[in-house]
């Protein structure tokens, strides 16, 4: 198999977001009742974010991964059956065990695949997505369902206004088949464990209780800088490793944290910012879920075409990141 079809390539997608939409308003309006100042304006503003989706208490990753999985089946016209390696990237897994992965697979109605969680935080899905090319192109999986998966409202401390503003919940999702074309024709990870302090959730479960903080607790103006850095960096080294530049690529999905991060970024690479794909304004920073949800949204409204070369980038926790580049 992996000699004739020694490609992965991307032939579905899906995604799904949590029906309640929260505007910056009434996120401001919530925190006033707890004495809490903030306001439609400091969040556009700083970040670009006018709503999130937030998903009701109880509600799990694993119910918006299983929806985004489902559509992005649909969409690939794959029966659950054909999958043979599922992989779901998140940070806020249902449970210690079983994986996440696992839970989404039963919910499938799939049997014997391949089934684990990816813990790579904003940038878990281009690691997800990187992991399941190389099963694909060592000939150890023929049909993957990729999925990055998030309740980040569950880790958020909603009393510190710095942080509880720029995040949402959601889920987006790739089938990936083997191909005797490209497909993935390049892809890149990195981490610098020294840097775990700038953006962590240090908590866990351990002997009944939580030890530790659970909530998400950031640096914010280390983490603008060290994603502008990486990302400049990791893109111009993706393009060149598959001999090609900025200017050969069609759309550009990075990590959608916020919108200033990207403006930064298109300008350091001399992209135009019309290529690139912006729903941080729509879904707020949904970590893991961001890219795979902006690559649906633009390949359903249209602007993604087949034949296109598009650039997936995450950056995160950790300190975290990598790119890959698909031709879709
Ligand atoms: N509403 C009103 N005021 C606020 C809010 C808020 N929601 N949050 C912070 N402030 C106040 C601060 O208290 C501070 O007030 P002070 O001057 O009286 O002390 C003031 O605004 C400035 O605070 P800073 O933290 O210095 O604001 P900054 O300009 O750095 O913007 C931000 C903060 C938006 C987080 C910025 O640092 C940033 O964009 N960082 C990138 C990090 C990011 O996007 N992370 C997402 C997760 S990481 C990832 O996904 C890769």
């Amino acid at each position: 198999m992996s000699a004739s079809m020694p490609f992965s390539r991307i032939i579905g997608s899906g995604s799904f977001l949590p029906p309640n939409l929260v505007t910056n308003e009434a996120l401001a309006a919530d925190m006033a009742t707890r004495q809490i100042e903030t306001s439609d304006e400091w969040i556009a503003e700083r970040t670009g974010i006018r709503q999130r989706y937030i998903a009701d208490r109880g509600v799990k990753t694993s119910a918006l991964a299983t929806e985004a999985a489902r559509r992005a089946l649909a969409d690939a016209g794959v029966d659950a059956s054909e999958v043979d390696l599922i992989i779901v990237a998140t940070s806020t897994a249902d449970f210690v065990f079983p994986s996440t992965a696992c839970i989404v697979q039963a919910g499938l109605g799939n049997k014997g695949a391949a089934a684990f969680d990816v813990q790579a935080v904003c940038s878990g899905f281009v690691y997800a997505l990187t992991t399941a090319d190389s099963f694909i192109r060592a000939g150890r999986a023929k049909c993957a369902v990729v999925i990055g998966a998030e309740v980040f409202s569950s880790i958020l401390d909603w009393n510190d206004r710095g942080t509880c503003v720029l995040f949402g919940d959601g889920a987006g999702a790739v089938v990936l088949q083997a191909s005797d074309t490209p497909g993935i024709i390049g892809a890149e990870l990195h981490a610098d464990g020294s840097q775990m302090n700038i953006l962590t959730a240090a908590g866990n479960v351990a002997y009944g209780q939580v030890t530790g903080d659970p909530f998400l607790r950031m640096d914010g103006q280390a983490v603008f800088k060290q994603a502008v850095t990486v990302l400049d960096r990791s893109a111009r080294s993706v393009t060149a490793d598959a001999g090609l530049t900025m200017a050969d690529v069609d759309w550009m999905i990075p990590h959608q944290a916020n919108l200033r991060i990207l403006t930064f970024l298109a300008r350091k690479l001399d992209v135009p910012l019309e290529k690139v794909v912006v729903t941080v304004d729509q879904h707020a920073n949904t970590s893991a879920a961001s890219i795979p949800l902006a690559l649906d949204v633009a390949r359903r409204d249209g602007r993604i075409q087949s034949g296109q070369l598009v650039l997936l980038q995450g950056v995160g926790g950790g300190f975290t990141w990598g790119s890959v580049l698909v031709r879709m």
